[in-house]
């Protein structure tokens, strides 16, 4: 299987990818938490995501670009893959084109996840993620465990959350008629419980 997840921040994109990363045995590859590693790791890469990071402004399509060709050519991403918030604009989804056209693997599908906008705001802004392990909690909605390890991510400030959403109006949403066209977009409900939503996502795949 070879899925893109697309959807505005916080729209369940990273939590679906986990749930989905053991049903389907494949990797998640999220640019954003290889961005954040660069980041912490504090290499030439993440130093030059950082700012645009920080503000809720896109990485350079370059830099990613780039990024995610090296991690597509790793061995564990022979099987297939789920591509978490990439592509994220219309050069990104050329240059994917490109590479799976190479390598003879195109994509099976790419699901837009659907949340309205206050919704979002709500779950950027209460999300923690444990440091240790990684996992994706929500204050309200999925509690962390007492003995969690938590992060609040800087870019989940309620005005950085905004400039998110704004981003992928602007920029994203565009890759919704560029996969249309290709006959590849299912759309999914992303409200509900994640379980629920995991349910929904496998149905439009044919699992
Ligand atoms: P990235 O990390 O990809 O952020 P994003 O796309 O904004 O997505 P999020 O991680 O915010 O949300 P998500 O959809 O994964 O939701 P989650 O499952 O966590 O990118 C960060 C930055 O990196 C970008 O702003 C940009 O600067 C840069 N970047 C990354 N990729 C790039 C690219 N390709 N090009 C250029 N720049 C790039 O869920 C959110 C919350 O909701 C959690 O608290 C979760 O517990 C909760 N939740 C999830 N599902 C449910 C549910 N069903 N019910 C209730 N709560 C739920």
């Amino acid at each position: 299987m070879r899925l893109v997840l697309v959807g505005p921040p916080a729209s369940g994109k990273g939590t679906q990818a986990a749930l989905l990363k053991q049903k389907l045995g494949v990797p998640q590859i999220s640019t954003g938490d290889m961005l954040r590693a660069a980041r912490k790791a504090g290499t030439k890469l993440g130093r030059e995501a950082e700012g645009y990071m920080n503000a809720g402004q896109l990485v350079p399509d370059s830099v990613v670009i780039g990024l995610v060709e090296e991690r597509l050519q790793e061995a564990d991403a022979q099987k297939g893959f789920i591509l978490d918030g990439f592509p994220r604009t219309v050069p990104q989804a050329e240059a994917l084109d490109q590479l799976l056209n190479r390598l003879q693997t195109p994509l099976n599908a790419v699901v837009q996840m659907e949340v309205s906008r206050d919704l979002l705001v709500e779950r950027a802004t209460l999300r923690r993620t444990d440091k240790r392990t990684g996992q994706i909690y929500h204050l309200k909605y999925t509690p962390p465990p007492p003995d969690a390890d938590l992060e609040h991510r800087a870019d989940d400030q309620e005005e950085t959350v905004k400039a998110r959403l704004d981003q992928y109006d602007q920029m994203t949403a565009a890759l919704l008629p560029y996969y249309s066209a290709q006959h590849l977009l299912r759309k999914v409900d992303g409200v509900g419980k994640p379980e629920q939503v995991t349910g929904r996502l496998l149905a439009v795949l044919g699992l």
